[in-house]
Order: structure tokens, then sequence, then C-alpha cells
């Protein structure tokens, strides 16, 4: 007769790596089931802070709900959620007794965004890169965004840990990347543009936005040119948006018609929602 052989014993450091693994697993097939959901993913990028990806995200989710899409616009931004004030959504997101996020809303567009969680606005997040990473994952597995055609996502800047995730676990179906008119940013955007690439995701284009004026303009084309890649237009500075507590394409005209063009394009590029 064969003996069986004797069964090690895991060591408890053992068990609860193995543990983690599961749980990291189950994290991964939640959100999976979750984005399965969502039609087209689009991150709107760039690797400076300040150049207006929540400008760009917010109004061209709103032109997408004004098409008669359903859409959701995800803050992935943690340190400094601002999403949900720029695009003034008029209901909060809420957790569910069972642990679901239900997204707020704002004209049309279902809205999830850290600042929902935080009791004071003014409060800083100062997170190091792992709970950020968790932070972000469990935002994607916990939050009901239902069936939607458009997931737009407004990235954090720069090439650190919070974006990188993003890129990871969104598997998005393309990037909007936002560039300035000045020609000493293009380093940066360079630089991020590469990351993006290094993740094998889709750049859709570069858009160059402060264009005109003090600013100049021509280096978001010069870019694209030396890049590669589409170019996706110019969005003039514009005094139109100082009230950025609600999409500008809702209140100028000529704001509104510089984001069809951007979403004519952005449409056209991306897999056909039915
Ligand atoms: N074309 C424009 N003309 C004038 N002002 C603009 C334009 N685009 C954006 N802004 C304004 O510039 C400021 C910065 O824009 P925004 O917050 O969208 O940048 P951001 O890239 O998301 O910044 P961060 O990296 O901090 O997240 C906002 O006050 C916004 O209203
Ligand atoms: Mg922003």
């Amino acid at each position: 007769m064969t003996q069986k052989p004797e069964e090690r014993k895991m060591s408890p450091q053992e068990t609860a790596r193995l543990e983690s693994i599961k749980r990291a697993w189950q994290q991964r097939r939640q959100i999976g089931d979750r984005l399965s959901r969502v039609k087209v993913k689009i991150g709107v990028y760039s690797g400076k802070g300040g150049v207006g990806k929540t400008t760009v995200a917010v109004n061209m989710a709103a032109a997408l709900s004004s098409r008669g899409y359903s859409v959701g616009l995800l803050d992935a931004d943690i340190d400094c959620p601002n999403a949900a004030k720029a695009i003034g959504a008029t209901e909060a997101a809420r957790m569910e007794k069972d642990g679901q996020f239900i997204p707020g809303e704002a004209y049309g567009v279902k809205v999830m965004s850290m600042s929902f969680f935080q009791e004071n606005e003014e409060e800083a997040i100062i997170w190091r890169g792992p709970m950020i990473h968790n932070a972000l994952n469990q935002f994607l597995q916990n939050t009901d965004w239902g069936d939607i055609d458009y997931l737009v996502v407004d990235l954090p800047p720069g090439t650190s840990d919070a974006p990188l995730t993003i890129m990871q676990v969104l598997q998005l179906d393309g990037f909007v990347v936002v560039a300035t008119p000045q020609s000493l940013a293009k380093l940066d955007a360079k630089r991020s543009i590469n990351m993006i690439k290094k993740m094998n995701v889709n750049v859709l284009g570069v858009l160059e936005n402060f264009s005109g004026g003090v600013f100049g303009e021509g280096a978001g084309e010069e870019l694209a040119k030396e890049m590669g890649l589409d170019f996706l237009g110019r969005h003039e500075l514009l005094p139109d948006y100082m009230n950025s507590d609600k999409p500008t394409i809702l209140e100028s005209n000529k704001v509104k018609q510089e984001y069809e063009r951007l979403t004519d394009l952005v449409v056209a590029k991306l897999p056909a929602t039915p």
C-alpha cells in the first residue's frame, strides 16, 4: 500500500498570505463585474497639474450626457478631489447598508468622488501610495454605476502610483491627454505620454487647453506630431470658465462648440456604443 504523503501544515504567515491573495482575486473579479456594465471608459490625463483635466472631464461628460448617452464621471484624484464640485453635483453619493456606493448626480451624469466622503472639504487627504491604491480599488469594487455607455475618468496628474493604479485596474479604452500651449511644458507631457504607451493603453490624442492669449499657442499640436498622435484641437483660454461650479458648456456657446467638436472626435475614435 502506498503511503499518503504527510500534509504539511501552513504557517500562520502562509495562511495570511493565501487569504490576502484570495481577497485580491475576489476584488479583481468584482471590479471586472462592475466594469463589464460600462461600455466605454475614457481617461483624461496630463503630466502636469492644473492644465484643465477636471474641466475637460466634466465638460466632456456633460456633452456626452446631453447627446442622450448614460454617463458616469469618476474622480480618480484621491488627494485633491474636485470633480464633483466642478460639475456642480446636486445629489451626493452615498453608501448603502451593504457597503455599495451609489453615485451622486449632476446634469444627468452619475458622479463618484472621494470628496463626497470628506467631512470637511478643506481637510487635506494625505495618503501614501498603498492607501491610495486601496481606496481606488474599493471605489471601483463597490460603486454601482448600473449599465452606462461612457465612464469619464478624471485622473490625477503625473507619473506616480495613483495614475498607474487607475491605468492598470481600469483598462481604459482611450485617453485624452491635456497639454498647455507653452513649449516648456512639452517635456512633462512627453514623459507622461511615454508612460501611458508603456502601459499599452490607447492614446486618443492631445488636446491643447489654455490656448491663445498670454500662453500663446501651438505646443499641443507640435507635441502630437512629435509623438505620432492625433491632435484633438485647441480650447481657448477664456473668461467663460470663471464660475467653475457647473459644466461651462451649459453657460458658454463658444465653449460648447469646442466640446462638441472634441466629443465628436473622441466618440469616433472609440468602440461604438449601441
Ligand atoms: N480654457 C480655459 N480657459 C480659462 N480657464 C480654464 C480653462 N480650462 C480650465 N480653466 C480653469 O483652470 C483651472 C484649473 O483647471 P482644472 O482644475 O480643470 O485643472 P486640472 O488639470 O484638473 O488640475 P489638477 O492637476 O490640480 O487636478 C480651473 O479654475 C478651471 O476653471
Ligand atoms: Mg483636476
